[in-house]
């Protein structure tokens, strides 16, 4: 099956976890969760916005992580204060990277956003080198897209 064809199904099964009624956290930890094993990656999850320069671990998927990282500052902060998604092929070579995980060889962040401001981060890790492309990038922003829905909700 194509990526994109894993990424479509992907989806529609999110889609259809999403439930109103419960705490975000419940409905975002399912999506992470889903994404993590049907996608076969390292670790998956969320940095909130904390302060006006801050992220704070949220929800994820995975092994225990770090849990502040500043705006600016690895491959999250630098999403954060960009504001577009980065992609990573190889995390040795990234100027500052934050290493949680020694397993993590590739990374994908994706922006979050409330009122047309950084609300949170979407970071996906990776076992494998130049794991993540643009067929990723659109498509995680489309993961991203539903989880700031529901936020909203
Ligand atoms: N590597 C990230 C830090 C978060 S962990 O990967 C879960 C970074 O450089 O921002």
């Amino acid at each position: 099956m194509s990526k994109q064809s894993q990424y479509e199904l992907l989806l529609k099964q999110m889609q259809s976890l999403i439930v109103e009624g419960i705490p975000a956290e419940g409905n975002i930890c399912n999506l992470l969760s889903l994404l993590k094993s049907e996608m076969n990656l390292f670790w998956v999850g969320l940095y909130m916005r904390t302060g006006e320069d801050t992220l704070g671990l949220g929800s994820f998927q995975g092994l225990p992580a770090c849990t502040v990282i500043k705006f600016g500052k690895g491959v999250c902060g630098t999403t954060a204060t960009k504001q577009e998604t980065q992609i990573v092929d190889d995390v040795t070579l990234f100027p500052g990277y934050i290493a949680c995980h020694a397993e993590a060889a590739s990374e994908i962040v994706v922006p979050g956003f409330r009122d047309g401001k950084i609300h949170f981060v979407l970071d996906v890790d990776s076992a494998e080198k130049a794991a993540f492309d643009t067929v990723d990038k659109e498509y995680l922003e489309r993961v991203v897209r539903m989880i700031e829905g529901i936020y909203a909700i």
